[in-house]
């Protein structure tokens, strides 16, 4: 039987134009790492425990100071105007109507502040651009939008090359791609300001943080080493992710990288995972290894392609649902219960 994720995923292939499709279907390289991350989560086995009371199953947690209603975010996926008009505006609503944790991508299609005003509590997702001061003010504006935190992309001193749409590489319009940047840009400058700055360190961090007071995560850590330097550099948690497979191919999945992480992060910092989370084991499996939450990306897009604002609220749902239900037949009723002796 189909899952609402797969009905989505396969119901958006005939609403989305098919080159917009392949580009956010697709990862970087041979595409090793993007055909791994599901799989990589589904390789893990479970030890439930019996006769616990889990006639209630309380997904609640905090971030930061932040109370969600589960541990279930959306991942910063950059340019959702193109799968569908409302864009992020609408997966914000999604996301606000069930206590989630959304996070805004730099490259969104719609303003900021209309994101965060149909938000509810939300990080904004930041690059360090080639621009430093066009970074600085994209923050400064996020954080006037109610930003809670920031997170710092570390994985893409360039985009990664997907060689699947090689040929057929959509052109991201400039109204789609410097929606959040055009008004910030003077004189000559223009896209090239706004790529990532390949000579970005980990001082980016406290920059940033010293630009809005706001708590910097780093997105895309694979290794414990990297999480630890990101921590002592300043950073308030991390992001395990490999940008969905389309950065560094071959690149380890992050279910892989996530045990790594924790134990070197060692319960100071939340640490979150992105990457093929499909279902509510694949979060159960995250969470019980040690995430303080885990991210989804493409589900959101599908859902968002076939059903809008609704479509969006689908997908999280029946994610949350699933999770709810797999934790009650693992004898877990709230997060806390949630540890590895869980996971083989
Ligand atoms: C089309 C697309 C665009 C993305 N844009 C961004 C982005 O702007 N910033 C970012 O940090 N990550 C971006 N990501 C990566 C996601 O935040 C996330 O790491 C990844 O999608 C998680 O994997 P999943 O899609 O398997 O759930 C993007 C991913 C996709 C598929």
């Amino acid at each position: 039987m189909l899952t609402v994720l797969d009905k989505h995923e396969r119901d958006a292939v005939a609403v989305v134009p098919a080159g917009v499709h392949e580009f956010f279907a697709s990862g970087a390289g041979d595409e090793v790492t993007l055909a791994e991350s599901a799989a990589a989560w589904a390789r893990y086995r479970l030890r439930p425990r019996v006769l616990r009371d889990v006639g209630e199953v309380d997904l609640g947690t905090t971030l930061l100071g932040t109370g969600l209603t589960h541990p279930i975010g959306i991942a910063p996926v950059g340019y959702l105007g193109l799968v569908h008009p409302d864009g992020e505006v609408a997966v914000a609503g999604a996301a606000r109507d069930h206590g989630a944790l959304l996070i805004g991508s730099t490259r969104a299609a719609m303003p900021l502040e209309d994101i965060g005003a149909a938000a509810g509590p939300w990080w904004f997702q930041a690059y360090v651009m080639r621009n430093r001061d066009l970074t600085a003010r994209l923050v400064e504006r996020a954080a006037a939008a109610g930003a809670r935190a920031l997170v710092l992309t570390g994985d893409t001193p360039f985009v990664g090359i997907k060689r699947r749409v090689g040929a057929s590489r959509i052109a991201i319009p400039d109204e789609t791609y410097l929606v959040n940047l055009a008004r910030h840009l003077t004189g000559t400058a223009g896209r090239a300001d706004a790529e990532q700055d390949p000579t970005a360190t980990l001082d980016a961090i406290g920059w940033l943080h010293g630009i809005g007071g706001l708590p910097v995560l780093v997105k895309g850590v694979l290794r414990g080493d990297d999480a630890r330097a990101c921590l002592d550099a300043g950073a308030a948690g991390v992001v395990v992710s490999n940008h969905g497979g389309r950065q560094l191919d071959r690149s380890v999945p992050s279910a892989q990288a996530l045990v790594e992480v924790v134990d070197a992060v060692g319960g100071t910092a939340p640490v979150l995972v992105d990457g093929g989370i499909r279902s509510g084991i694949d979060a159960l499996v995250a969470l019980a290894l040690g995430a303080s939450a885990v991210l989804v990306g493409r589900p959101v897009v599908w859902g968002l392609a076939t059903g809008g604002q609704a479509g969006v609220a689908e997908a999280l749902s029946a994610l949350r649902d699933d999770l709810a239900h797999v934790m009650a037949l693992a004898g877990a009723s709230s997060l806390a219960d949630l540890d590895r002796s869980l996971v083989v």
